[in-house]
Formats: structure tokens, sequence, C-alpha cells
């Protein structure tokens, strides 16, 4: 069942188009992951959805309910929506506990305990509750603000990066745990990343945005596995492309003889490989296949990193990361073999 609804949204700021159409379907209960380059116009669609700045043009609706358009403007704090903004955007004069708080009733017998929930939930300690915020990091304030959005139970939660400012461990840990709440709660949930990692692992609907536009939306294995273009495929982690000859489901290209996803396409493309689908084997005389050499090799703990040039007159070189279990040299002879399909852009 569709929850949010933008449709045709476009915002301009002096000659720069903010958002030029945008538009977006959220489902009851999902989570959304945008992700797009600095100034694609992550910060300005969430801030027009949360309703503290209003569209040129276009619409957003919540629950079938207009609350944006040229003429409409339901004012931000009677939309139910929570926003947890880039910068935290705590109140510094403010305790903790009373950041958290500031939303809930103050007679409301439950109040104290809610909010050491709250503080719990998002792995800080108690004895933060009494600090100002900044008596505290920039992590921990981002921390102290997603407590204060969950606060009021929204129905719709916006969350601008707000891991960004955690390490790796604490990040993953503290994402879970804000999923788990977000889930348990039925909160609707967007969130805006840098980190593709991110985004493919806690959303079911993935969109990639690129000047004020969306280039694809989609689940995270539909826009991993089959991107749009190059561009969208770089974004969302590292992608072998070459040019190809495709034929009958095949694509004839640098790496050989490859399955190809292009359905009934012919005819020269592009086409991406992602480097995990690509088999590094021991040189084999007697097999046939395209063959490369190893250089350029950089240990990294549980993999190394390496670069493999194919062999032939018209050599092409990709840059992979291999486990420590397998030992490559730098001059070593290798055999490749691409596992799976090749994307067909455009296919
Ligand atoms: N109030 C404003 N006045 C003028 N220009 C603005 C304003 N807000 C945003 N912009 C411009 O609109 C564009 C989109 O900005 P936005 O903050 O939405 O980007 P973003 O995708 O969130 O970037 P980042 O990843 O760096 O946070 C940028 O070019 C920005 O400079
Ligand atoms: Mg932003």
């Amino acid at each position: 069942m569709t929850f949010l609804h933008v449709n045709g949204l476009r915002k301009q700021f002096g000659n720069v188009a903010a958002l030029d159409g945008v538009g977006l379907t959220v489902t009851a209960g999902s989570r959304t992951a945008i992700v797009g380059p600095s100034g694609c116009g992550k910060t300005t669609l969430l801030r027009m959805i949360a309703g503290f700045d209003v569209p040129d043009s276009g619409s957003i609706a919540v629950d079938g309910v207009l609350l944006a358009d040229a003429l409409t403007q339901v004012p931000a704090h009677r939309r139910g929506i929570g926003l947890v903004a880039q910068d935290g955007s705590l109140f510094p004069h403010l305790t903790v506990s009373d950041n958290i708080g500031f939303g809930l009733e103050k007679k409301f017998d439950g109040r104290e305990k809610l909010i050491g929930e709250l503080l719990d939930m998002v792995g800080l300690e108690r004895s933060m509750l009494a600090r100002k915020p900044d008596q505290l990091s920039g992590g921990q304030q981002q921390r102290v603000a997603l407590a204060r959005a969950l606060a009021r139970k929204p129905r719709l939660m916006l969350l601008d990066e707000p891991f960004s400012a955690l390490d790796t461990g604490l990040r993953a840990q503290t994402r879970r745990a804000v999923t788990e709440v977000l889930a348990a709660a039925g909160i609707t949930t967007i969130l805006v990343t840098h980190d593709q990692a991110e985004a493919l692992a806690f959303a079911d609907q993935v969109a990639v945005m690129r000047s004020g536009q969306f280039a694809q939306v989609g689940s995270p294995r539909e826009i991993y596995a089959r991107p749009v273009d190059a561009a969208t495929a770089r974004f969302l982690g590292d992608a072998i492309v070459l040019s190809a000859d495709i034929r009958n489901g095949f694509a004839e290209c640098a790496l050989g003889h490859v399955a190809a996803d292009g359905g009934l396409r012919t005819g020269r493309a592009e086409i991406m490989v992602r480097p995990e689908q690509i088999e590094v084997l021991p040189y084999d005389a007697d097999s046939d296949g395209v063959t490369g050499i190893a250089s350029q090799i950089d240990f990294c703990g549980p993999s190394y990193d390496v670069t493999i040039t194919t062999d032939g007159p018209r050599p092409f070189l990709m840059r992979l990361s291999l486990s420590s279990r397998s030992v490559l040299g730098e001059g070593d002879r290798v055999m490749l073999r691409v596992a799976g399909a090749a994307h067909v852009f455009g296919g």
C-alpha cells in the first residue's frame, strides 16, 4: 500500500535546480535509502517532505492526504514526520535528557523511563543524560538527535546521514538497533546515506539521485545487478565496464564469451561485470579462455588488491580484490572466468 507519494517535485534555488521533477512512491512500513553525490538534492527533498521548505511545483501526499502542492502547505508540526537533520540540530541550551524528551508531555508518568530506554537504544550511557550537546562528540550528538526523533513516534521517519559520524563497528551496530526499533514500531523510513553498503543493507528500496532527479529506483539487488548506466553502477560499488558485441544472449568482450542479460538485444553495447563475478584461476596451458598477468599487488590483511591485465592485442586492465587464502605474485599468469551473467546497459 502506498504511504508516501511524491510527484513531479521541483525546487529552484537561484539558478540551481535542487529538485528537477522528483517522483517517489514509498510503501507503508518499508525502508527506502536515497544515495547520490553531494549537492544532488537529497537534503532538499527530505526538508520538503518534512515541511521545512515549500516546493515550487509538484505534490507530496502521505496516507492519501495531500501535504504540499502549489496551493497547500500543511505545517511541519502537523505532519507526524520525524526528521533527523544532517548536523543533528540539537537544542544547545537543553540537556541530553531534555533534548530527547522535548516532544513528550512534561507530566507523562513514564517520561524518564522512556528517555532512558531511547538512550539505551542508540547506545549511549545514562551518565550522559545531564550533559549539554557541546559536551558530546559529533557521533554522540547524532545519536541523541535520533533518540529525540524516535521519542515522538513519527509515522514517517526521515534520516539524513544519521550514522555518518560513527566509526564502522558502531555504525553497523547502531544501524541495526535503529532498524529494529523502526521495524517493531512499523515506522516507514527514508534514509539518506553516502555509504553504498549501508544503503543496500538497510533498504527495501534504493533510490539513486543525480542532479535533482532519480536516475533509478528499485530493490537493492536490482539496482546493484542491473543499474541503468555506468555512473549508477559505479555509485553502488566497483564495476568493470566493457564494450561488447551481443549475440544470442552472449557478450563477446575482453573477458571472453560471457553470458549476458540483455534479452533479445544484438550488436554493440556497453556491459558491466561486478569484480566479485570474476574468478581468477591458476594458469593452465591446455585450457581455453582469457588469460592475464598480475601486477601491483597491495596486501590488505584478509584480502589483497591486484591489477590483472588481459593478454592479447587489446589488453584490458582491471583491479580486483582477492582473498588472502590464494597467493599471487607479481608477473604470475592467471586464467579468468566470469561467473553469472554480464549486465547489458540499455538491455
Ligand atoms: N537554501 C538554499 N539556498 C541556495 N541553494 C541551496 C539551498 N539549499 C540547497 N541549495 C543548493 O541546492 C543543491 C542541493 O542541495 P542539498 O543540500 O539538497 O544537497 P545534498 O544532496 O543533501 O548534498 P550533501 O550530500 O552534500 O548533503 C546544492 O547545489 C545546494 O548548494
Ligand atoms: Mg545533504
